[in-house]
C-alpha cells in the first residue's frame, strides 16, 4: 500500500528513483511523484496515473540531483489526483515528504494549524503531518529531526516517511510506525525503501528500521535513534535474493509467471524440509518449540484475504492430521473483538507479504494476551516474521502480481508440513499413513507441472466465459476454501462478481441464481465426497447452469455432465486443494487477458494492504 523510495549518494537519483517506483508499483498505483534538490531548489513533480505516464511527462527534462524522494499511491485521504499525489511539499515550500500509511489523528491536527494559518493544497493526511513537523520545527527553532521526533509523539496512526530539506541537501529524516522500511547500503550510498526490491540491484546490505525509529540517512553515513533521542545501532542483514526473481523472465505478466513458477515453488519449500525417503519432516520452528507446539490446546489462524483462504485449508487439515479444535479468523474482525484468549493457544498468523497491517495487530494483541505465534511468512525479516515467537519462512520468492497465486500454494505446503509434523508429535497419525503422505507431498511439484500443460486449453475456456457477469464457485471439504479462493481471483483480476460456496449449501439460496447464463465453477475431484458433488452438478444442470468442473484425470463419468473440465493429476484428496486452485488461477488470469485488463496491477487493490 503505497511504495516509497529514496536516494543519496554520488550518482543522478532520478532514475534510480524512477526504476525503483517502478519496482514498487504493485503495492499502490494511482498516482506517482518525486522531489529533487536542483541547485538547492526542491523540486516536486507528480501526478495521477502509473509511473510510466509520470516518466512520459519528464522525459528530457533536466532533473539533475544525488538526494531525492519518490511515491508511488493508493489513495486513503483524497481521490487520485494530481494534487494528492506525493511527494507533499510543506507551506514554505522547504520541505518535502512521502508517506505510506495512515495519520488517524490528522483532522485535529490539522484544526490545529488551520488555526494558526497554514492552508493546504490537497485532500491528504500526508500534508497535514508534513506542517505540523514544519510548524513545530519554526517554533521551537529546532532541526528538522528534532522536530519529526516532537511530531511523531503526537501522531496516532501508521506510517513510513521521508523528508527532504532544501536547506539540507546532504541528508534525508525517516521514521517508521506499522509500515516497512528497509534502508540499504551501498557504497557511499543509500536507498530507502517499502520493501528490497528498488534496492536488489544497488545493494544486497540491508537494515530494517524498527517501529517507533528515526534514520538520519546521509551518503555515508545512518543513524538510527528511537523517539527518546537515543542512538540504537544498525542490525545489518543480508538479502538472499536475485534479480531475476523480481523480473518477469519473458513472461507477459508477473501473475503468469508466478502461475508457472509454483513446481519450483513448492519444491523450494519443502526443500530441506521434507525427506520423504526418510519418512521425515524438520520444521526448525516445530522443533525448537515442540513442546508448547504438541500441548497446544488449540490453533487460532489469522490472515486476511488469499492468507485467510490457506487457513480455512490449514483448518480441515490440523482438524484431520491433529485431532486439534482450530478457529480460523479474519485479521480486521479479530482485533476488535474481545476473543477468549487462553495461554495455551497457539496462533498461526499467515501473510505473504508479513506487513498487513490487520494482521499485525490482530497477532500483536494475541501476544500481549500470552498466546504463543507461529508465523508463516513469505517476506523474510517482514515485521509479522518478527513480532512472531517462532514460523516458518515459505519461500515462494517476492510475488508481484497483486492477485496471490504462489504465495497461496507455499502457504498451503508448509501448512500441511506443519501439521503433518505436529501430528507426528501429538500421535494421531500413523506412521504408516505419514510416510505415504510425505511421498504424495514429495510428488507435487510435477503434479502442478502437468496441471500447467493444460494452460493452453485452459485460455480456450477462458475466452468462451469472458462476457459472462456472474460466476459461482463451489466446493466441498478441503476444496470449499478453494472455491471461495478461485472465485476472489476472478473477482480481483477480471472484475467479474464470483463467489464461492460450499457446495451443500448451494440450495440455501446461491441456487436461486442458477439460469442459463450462469458458470457454475465445481472442483469436482475425486474424493470421499465426489459423489456427494456430483449430486449438486446433476442440480445446476437441471436447472440449466453452465457447468465447469475441475475433475481428476480420467473421469469420464463426470466429465458427461459438465459443459467444460479441467483436468488435474489423481492426488491425495488432503493435498488436493495445492493442485486444484492451480486451474482456477489460470482460468482467472486468462479471463482477465481476455478482457484486455491489466492483471499484474487490478483496479483499486494493492498487493500490501499496511492500512486497516
Ligand atoms: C491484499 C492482497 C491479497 C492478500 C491480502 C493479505 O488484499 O491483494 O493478495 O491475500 O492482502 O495479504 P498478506 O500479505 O497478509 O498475505
Amino acid at each position: 500500500m503505497c511504495g516509497i523510495v529514496a536516494y543519496i549518494g554520488p550518482k543522478q537519483a532520478y532514475p534510480i528513483l524512477l526504476k525503483g517506483l517502478k519496482r514498487l508499483e504493485y503495492r499502490g498505483y494511482d498516482s506517482a511523484g518525486i522531489a529533487l534538490i536542483d541547485n538547492g531548489q526542491l523540486k516536486v513533480y507528480k501526478r495521477k496515473g502509473r509511473v510510466a505516464e509520470l516518466e512520459e511527462q519528464l522525459t528530457g527534462m533536466p532533473l539533475s540531483s544525488t538526494i531525492g524522494i519518490g511515491h508511488t499511491r493508493w489513495a486513503t485521504h483524497g481521490e487520485p489526483s494530481d494534487r494528492n499525489a506525493h511527494p507533499h511539499l510543506s507551506q514554505s515550500g522547504k520541505l518535502a515528504m512521502i508517506h505510506n500509511g495512515i495519520i488517524e489523528n490528522y483532522a485535529q491536527l490539522k484544526q490545529e494549524l488551520l488555526t494558526q494559518g497554514y492552508h493546504f493544497r490537497s485532500d491528504t493526511d500526508t500534508e497535514v503531518l508534513l506542517n505540523f513537523i514544519e510548524n513545530i520545527r519554526h517554533h521551537n527553532q529546532c532541526s528538522l529531526e528534532e522536530a519529526v521526533r516532537i511530531a511523531l509523539r503526537r501522531v496516532v496512526g501508521a506510517y513510513v516517511i521521508v523528508l527532504l530539506d532544501a536547506d539540507n541537501p546532504h541528508t534525508l529524516i525517516a521514521a517508521r510506525k506499522g509500515s516497512p522500511l528497509v534502508i540499504g547500503i551501498g557504497k557511499g550510498e543509500h536507498l530507502l525503501a517499502s520493501d528490497a526490491s528498488p534496492i536488489l540491484e544497488h545493494t544486497k546490505e540491508v537494515v530494517y528500521v524498527n517501529d517507533y525509529q528515526i534514520a538520519i540517512v546521509g551518503a555515508d553515513e545512518l543513524v538510527l535513534k528511537n523517539l527518546g533521542n537515543e542512538r540504537q545501532t544498525p542490525f545489518i542483514t543480508r538479502l538472499d535474493m536475485d534479480l531475476a526473481a523480481i523480473e518477469k523472465g519473458g513472461f507477459e505478466h508477473f501473475m503468469l509467471k508466478e502461475i508457472f513458477e509454483q513446481p519450483t515453488t513448492v519444491l523450494d519449500c519443502m526443500r530441506g524440509r521434507l525427506d520423504a525417503y526418510q519418512g521425515r519432516i524438520t520444521l526448525s520452528g516445530v522443533e525448537q518449540h515442540l513442546e508448547i507446539l504438541t500441548k497446544a490446546q488449540r490453533i487460532i489462524i489469522i490472515a486476511c484475504g488469499t492468507s485467510w483462504h490457506a487457513g480455512l485449508v490449514g483448518e480441515y487439515l490440523l482438524e484431520t492430521l491433529c485431532r486439534l479444535p482450530v478457529e480460523v479468523e479474519y485479521a480486521s474482525e479479530f482485533r476488535y473483538r474481545h476473543p477468549v484468549i487462553n495461554p495455551r493457544d497457539v496462533i498461526l498468523a499467515i501473510s505473504q507479504s508479513g506487513e498487513t497491517a490487520d494482521t499485525l495487530v490482530a497477532i500483536e494483541k494475541a501476544k500481549e494476551s500470552g498466546a504463543f505465534i507461529y508465523g508463516i511468512v513469505n517476506v523474510v525479516g517482514s515485521s509479522i516474521a518478527r513480532l512472531s515467537h517462532t514460523g516458518t519462512y515459505t519461500h515462494a520468492g517476492p510475488e508481484i502480481g497483486v492477485a496471490s497465486t504462489k504465495a497461496f500454494t507455499a502457504q498451503l505446503t508448509v501448512i500441511a508440513l506443519f501439521a503433518l509434523r505436529l501430528a507426528l508429535a501429538r500421535g494421531t497419525i500413523s506412521k504408516e499413513r505419514f510416510l505415504s503422505l510425505c511421498n504424495d507431498l514429495a510428488a507435487l511439484p510435477d503434479k502442478i507441472r502437468h496441471v500447467l500443460d493444460h494452460g493452453p486449453a485452459i485460455a480456450k475456456l477462458a475466452q468462451h466465459y469472458q462476457h459472462a457477469t456472474n460466476f459461482l464457485y463451489l466446493g466441498r471439504g478441503y476444496n470449499f476454501p478453494i472455491a471461495l479462493e478461485g472465485a476472489l481471483k476472478l473477482k480481483e483480476i477480471s472484475y467479474i462478481h464470483a463467489e464461492g460456496y460450499p457446495a451443500g449449501e448451494m440450495k440455501h439460496g446461491p441456487i436461486a441464481l442458477v439460469d442459463e447464463h450462469l458458470p457454475v465453477v465445481f472442483i469436482a475431484t475425486k474424493d470421499a465426497l465426489h459423489e456427494k458433488i456430483i449430486s449438486n452438478i446433476q442440480e445446476v444442470r437441471a436447472r440449466k447452469g453452465r457447468v465447469i468442473a475441475v475433475l481428476t484425470e480420467g473421469d469420464h463419468f463426470t466429465a458427461q455432465f459438465c459443459e467444460a473440465c479441467m483436468f488435474v493429476p489423481e492426488i491425495e484428496p488432503l493435498l488436493s486443494p495445492i493442485i486444484n486452485v492451480v486451474p482456477l488461477q489460470l482460468l482467472a488470469y486468462y479471463i482477465g487477458v481476455a478482457k484486455g485488463l491489466d492483471v499484474d496491477k487490478p483496479r483499486n487493490l494493492a498487493k500490501s494492504v499496511t492500512v486497516e
